[in-house]
């Protein structure tokens, strides 16, 4: 069965588009199937992971029929990707049929048996975009920074949440949050832990055990078009990020054996 995965935070900066990249692309060093979506109009996705931007088919030609999916995927070295550009910010006001919260759904489905894992990457917003990957998602990752005023944010993602389970998918299931850019020397980095445990069970939910650090690696990495996994694997933040990979790949796609 493939697993639906969004990263999602309204607020910009905390590392979605970082995440996505490296889940796409240390997923597929594991032998899944990928793909990568980018529902962030700002299209920094496909960048990230090497993609010419401009020109070609979008997520957004997809959602509004007039491409297939199939001519919109772009096949990279570090996995498979639907790109995204500005167009798709008019996705609020164009998609007003009845069913447009099930838009994402409906294309994943008829996508399923050719992936393992999808992983969307979302916009700094609640928006109908973001609506559109709760719907579809099996389950939710929420990167963030350990600051008291990223939890108070939180609880706008937990009334999203709670009300695309009452209306539209009572199985969405929250990962874990996820620190990002973090410093274990900081005490307020350890007070916001414990804060941030408890938001998390009121979201049924975890902080992940594993925790991003910060490196300047991970801001050159899109620069070169490829997540940190492959451009720094020995950085700090990418063996970090590949233990966020470990937790998603789970035993059907186990690490190597290390020799
Ligand atoms: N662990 C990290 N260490 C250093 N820089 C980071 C880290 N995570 C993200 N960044 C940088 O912070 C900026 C925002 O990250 P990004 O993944 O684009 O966030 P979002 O998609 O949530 O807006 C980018 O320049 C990125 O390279
Ligand atoms: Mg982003």
């Amino acid at each position: 069965m493939s697993e639906v995965i969004t990263v999602t935070n309204q607020k910009g900066g905390v590392g979605k588009t970082t995440v996505t990249a490296a889940l796409v692309c240390g997923l597929r060093q594991r032998g899944a199937r990928v793909l990568g979506i980018d529902l962030d109009p700002q299209g920094n996705l496909a960048f990230s992971l090497g993609l010419d931007i401009g020109g070609s088919d979008t997520i957004y030609d997809v959602l509004k029929g007039a491409k297939s999916p199939y001519e919109a995927i772009a096949h990279t070295e570090y996995g498979d990707v639907l790109s995204s550009d500005i167009m798709l910010s008019a996705a609020e006001a164009e998609f007003t049929s009845p069913r447009r919260e099930f838009m994402l759904h409906q294309l994943i489905s008829s996508l399923k048996a050719d992936y393992d894992f999808f992983i969307i990457d979302t916009p700094p917003a609640l928006n109908l975009l973001t609506i559109n990957a709760y719907v579809a998602s099996t389950g939710l990752i929420i990167p963030m920074e350990a600051e008291v005023l990223s939890l108070v944010g939180i609880s706008q993602i937990q009334d999203t949440v709670e009300a695309v389970r009452a209306s539209f998918n009572p199985d969405l299931k929250v990962i874990g949050l996820l620190f990002n850019k973090f410093n274990a020397r900081l005490t307020l980095s350890r007070e916001v832990l414990e804060m941030a445990e408890e938001v998390a069970a009121q979201l049924g939910s975890r902080v992940l055990p594993a925790k991003i650090r910060r490196g300047v690696d991970v801001a050159m990495a899109p620069a070169h078009g490829q997540s940190v996994l492959t451009y720094k694997p020995s950085s700090k933040p990418a063996a970090d990020l590949m233990e966020v990979v470990n937790i998603i790949a789970g035993p059907r796609f186990p690490a190597p054996e290390r020799r």
